[in-house]
């Protein structure tokens, strides 16, 4: 064991020094670094460090076709992760083997921003249970073959974690892990510059401190403040933190934020040079002391940002990363019935390597933002302000052919600019129908709901559901009564599972049967058939329908042709795969793949069964 921590150190260590050097110029803080990766590799579990052997080997582990993820937050989940440790015969009726903790570390609830504001790195939430108890959940989930996810919130702390404290108090040492500045100056000069993520909720990028008398940094909320990272204790520390929590048995590290953590004035302080040098000495770091754990970057931008955070194939930087203008541009596709836009977004991915590995969703505990290729609608005729303001006011139910249900998020007066929260069954009709007890409504918004998660699984990459989409669970009001959250409509789709839905998985005739169900046949069809896997070749098929998408995959001899109705009418895919003869997955009828009448809202999973 001890070989093989210098052997990966030995494989890295020049590259780690050069880029280390480099940002930082600290031979001794560099020498400090190495000894700690020493020391949490010997402290490594057992039963991990075999993992890490058995993934080395594999390295291909996680891009398998049997992928299934769920996110939740542990207290609405089950209470607390004992209580989700009781919950893993459920986790794998849901087929899934990867599930992402919500944010659990310590916070102070009145500004938590759902946790992501972290008090301390090392301590879990007191109503959530203890470090060991984390422990005790991720072996039990190793057990059962599951992979467990947590946020590394690395941008900023919680204004309550000691460091914070301590920088309040005017302590050099620890103003310097921080941005502070006694006077205007600085801070407007970066205004200049710097774009808001939180305008209406939380405006601008500085936080007046009147007790330390200075501004502090504070890119999100005004109690998240951004660290420092041009300082090398930040660096190292927030290293020690990362290995710290991978020792606990993490799978997967969801590196929040990532795109902001380097600042430098007169910039955007975005996707800066430097964020990927950091990233990149953390994808080593993990490789030296825990190869058996992945790097999942958060990066919500345009897909030419997104894509760098892969690194190269020789020099490595995240794992994983979601595929968030797809995500964007399938609800712009829900809304419009056209799928032209779509069509070219998922050109363009599959034109991507195969290394990269997405993270594919239809919605999770944030906002959707409508980060569209506004430069194609332009020539459609879209404008983007007017588009934007039409697809807020369809999924609020006010316009076109619309039955979503749900709410804007931080929308500001003066960009006009809007982004959007609900469930997706809520946005998919199913809400409306139940409260105005329409049966046929119903069915036609489950079928949406089922029809976009099997779009969905047919993508590359792996899928993961929000908790409670696998039963249909609609938007939850409650929040608003609670201070803490009436603020953030993020909490309309962050709801608590419902427990009793869930119990009527099995009833066929219930919302939460239905799509149960539904979704379990895609789910047990996606992890038998090979060419579900991340690399097989996948391309979009023209079907001379502008609401219908054909996804074609091929892998080792299987092809797999999706299809896909977006609109509310039985329609014609006019495809001409005149190559065999196609058996549909899901009935099991057999059939030529030319010309397929598709129901409304419907779908196919057509498989080659003989070649002609
Ligand atoms: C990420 C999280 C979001 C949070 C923000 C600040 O974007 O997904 O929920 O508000 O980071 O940490």
């Amino acid at each position: 064991m001890k070989n093989s921590f210098q052997r990966r150190l030995q494989r890295h260590h020049d590259e780690l020094r050069w880029l280390y050097m480099e940002l930082y110029d600290n031979d001794s803080m560099f020498a400090e670094l190495c000894e700690h990766l020493k020391s949490f590799s010997d402290e490594r579990d057992k039963a991990l460090r075999l993992l890490d052997d058995k993934r080395e080997a594999a390295a291909d582990w996680y891009k398998q076709n049997d992928m299934l993820g769920m996110m939740f937050y542990i207290d609405n989940f089950a209470g607390n992760m004992k209580g989700v440790e009781g919950k893993l015969d459920y986790l794998e009726k849901c087929n899934v083997n990867y599930i992402h903790l919500m944010p659990f570390l310590d916070t102070v609830p009145e500004r938590s921003d759902g946790g992501y504001a972290v008090a301390d790195f090392r301590k879990v939430q007191e109503k959530l249970g203890t470090m060991e108890d984390l422990e005790s959940l991720t072996a039990a989930c190793h057990e059962k073959g599951i992979n467990v996810c947590m946020d590394f919130v690395m941008n900023h702390t919680s204004q309550d974690h000691e460091w914070a404290k301590k920088a309040r108090q005017g302590d050099g040492e620890y103003m310097s892990r921080y941005f502070f500045f006694a006077d205007r100056e600085i801070p407007s000069q970066y205004e200049a510059t710097v774009p808001q993520v939180f305008p209406t909720t939380a405006p601008g990028n500085f936080t007046w401190l009147p007790d330390a008398g200075h501004f502090v940094m504070t890119s999100f909320y005004p109690y998240q403040w951004d660290l420092n990272y041009k300082n090398p204790r930040v660096f190292n520390e927030m290293m020690y933190n990362f290995l710290y929590l991978a020792n606990k048995g993490i799978d997967i590290i969801r590196i929040d934020a990532v795109p902001y953590i380097w600042k430098e004035l007169g910039t955007q302080c975005r996707n800066l040079p430097q964020v990927h040098t950091i990233v990149r000495m953390m994808r080593m770091i993990g490789e030296i002391v825990c190869p058996g754990v992945l790097l999942l970057g958060e990066v919500v931008m345009e897909p030419e940002k997104v894509v760098p955070y892969f690194g190269t194939v020789e020099k490595p930087e995240c794992h994983m990363l979601y595929n968030v203008t797809t995500m964007a541009t399938t609800w712009h596709t829900v809304a419009t019935r056209d799928v032209k836009l779509l069509k070219k977004q998922l050109d363009i991915v599959n034109a991507l390597p195969k290394d990269y590995l997405f993270l594919n969703y239809l919605r999770c505990h944030d906002d959707i933002g409508w980060g569209l290729d506004y430069g194609t609608l332009w020539l459609e005729g879209m404008g983007e302000r007017s588009h934007k303001q039409y697809l807020n006011d369809y999924f609020q139910g006010y316009a076109g052919d619309s039955n979503s249900r749900g709410e804007l998020y931080n929308a500001d007066p003066v960009t006009g600019d809007a982004r959007f929260c609900g469930t997706t069954a809520s946005m998919c009709g199913v809400e409306k129908a139940v409260s105005e007890q329409d049966a046929q409504a119903e069915e036609k918004a489950v079928r949406l709901d089922v029809m976009l998660h099997a779009y969905m699984f047919m993508l590359s990459g792996i899928p993961v559901l929000y908790s409670g989409d696998e039963i249909g669970q609609l938007n939850d009001y409650s929040y608003k009564d609670d201070p803490n959250k009436a603020a953030d409509s993020r909490y309309i789709h962050r709801g608590a599972m419902d427990w009793k839905k869930a119990g009527r998985i099995s009833d066929k005739d219930t919302v939460e049967g239905k799509i149960f169900g539904r979704l379990d046949r895609l789910e047990q069809i996606r992890k038998a058939e090979k060419a579900f896997v991340a690399e097989a070749d996948a391309w979009t098929i023209e079907t001379w329908d502008a609401s219908i998408l054909c996804i074609g995959r091929y892998f080792e001899g299987d092809k797999i042709i999706g299809i896909f109705n977006f609109s509310e009418f039985d329609k014609t895919a006019w495809i001409k795969e005149d190559d065999g003869i196609y058996e549909d997955l899901i009935s099991g009828a057999e059939l030529k793949a030319v010309d397929v009448s598709i129901p409304a809202y419907g779908f196919y999973y057509l498989k080659r069964k003989s070649i002609s």
